[in-house]
């Protein structure tokens, strides 16, 4: 079933590269506090638009949310006269918070992601205690992808892949001949995504990147994240499936599925927790709304003890 939708992607892209499709355009904006690449895609015939993981700004200090990089899409939307049709999330991000529910505000769009989420929602539903009223049926979200699930952006066709392995709710997003990989792959000098969090599991995620790498060379992919790398001084989300297959640290031609695993097992023992991981998962498990109020009109996160 899922080679079949991967044939199906590949097929799309090939048809793009060909001619016969529609090459959209992309535009990103980089979040330095949390390394995190948002995207606006869109078709540059209708103007149709959708947005891909964005940022809700939050200081952890002071527990104070804003909204300037959410706006700059804002703005970038309204320069092109774009009609925004979609929020995707890749993922329910541990280290931003994301900005869909106000972007939706702003400019609409639909608010997806991929239906596995309610495996995430069970899971840090008990983690942090959510209680009753949260619904752990993906119900905060308005359309919940599975793999090989189509849609538009615009006239440009887009199928949706499920690669799991750092969550257990990551898609991917193949519209026309670019692709949103989300976070499994990272630049071909960095490497690729931890798979430590809960629901993540190394193997899954080696067998994932295999699916996207298995997309045409030409394959244009943008990333979630960057970190910059030991000899690169600059941010970059950029690369196509042709370089990683290529280069890639950690799984390029060659390594097999047991040497990744034993890497980013032992890897991601020497990680230290996302700074903002607290916050963002009890915001993201919820589609992007901040927790309820407390009866005090107040909204709180929380910080479990010795539990992550
Ligand atoms: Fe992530």
């Amino acid at each position: 079933m899922s080679d079949h939708h991967l044939a199906a992607a590949a097929a799309q892209v090939e048809a793009v590269l060909q001619g016969r499709g529609r090459s959209p355009m992309v535009r990103s904006f980089f979040d330095e506090p949390t390394n995190t690449a948002s995207h606006v895609v869109y078709d540059p015939e209708t103007l149709y638009a959708a947005v891909i993981d964005s940022v809700l700004d939050y200081d952890a200090a002071s527990g104070r949310t804003s909204y300037e990089s959410a706006q700059a899409i804002v703005d970038f939307v309204r320069e092109h006269g774009l009609t925004v049709q979609w929020q995707l999330e890749t993922h329910a991000h541990a280290d931003h918070l994301s900005a869909a529910p106000w972007l939706q505000e702003q400019l609409g769009g639909e608010l997806a992601i991929g239906a596995e989420i309610t495996v995430v929602q069970d899971v840090f539903g008990k983690i942090f205690n959510a209680g009753t009223r949260f619904a752990r049926d993906g119900s905060q979200f308005d359309r919940l992808f599975r793999d090989g699930d189509r849609f538009k952006t615009g006239n440009i066709e887009a199928i949706v892949l499920h690669v799991p392995g750092h969550t257990p709710a990551d898609m991917a997003f193949v519209i026309g001949d670019v692709a949103f990989i989300g976070d499994t792959l990272f630049m071909p000098d960095y490497g690729t995504a931890r798979a430590d969090f809960p629901g993540g599991d190394a193997r899954q995620l080696f067998r994932s990147i295999r699916r996207l790498l298995s997309l045409p060379r030409e394959t244009r992919i943008f990333l979630c994240h960057d970190y910059k790398a030991p000899e690169r001084d600059y941010y970059a989300w950029e690369t196509s499936v042709g370089a990683e297959r290529d280069a890639n640290l950690h799984v390029h031609e060659g390594v097999s599925e047991e040497e990744f695993v034993k890497m980013r097992t032992e890897r991601d023992a020497t990680l230290s927790l996302p700074k903002l991981i607290m916050p963002s998962v009890q915001v993201n498990m919820r589609g992007g709304q901040l927790p309820e109020a407390e009866d005090n009109g107040v909204r709180y996160i929380k910080i479990p003890i010795n539990r992550l």
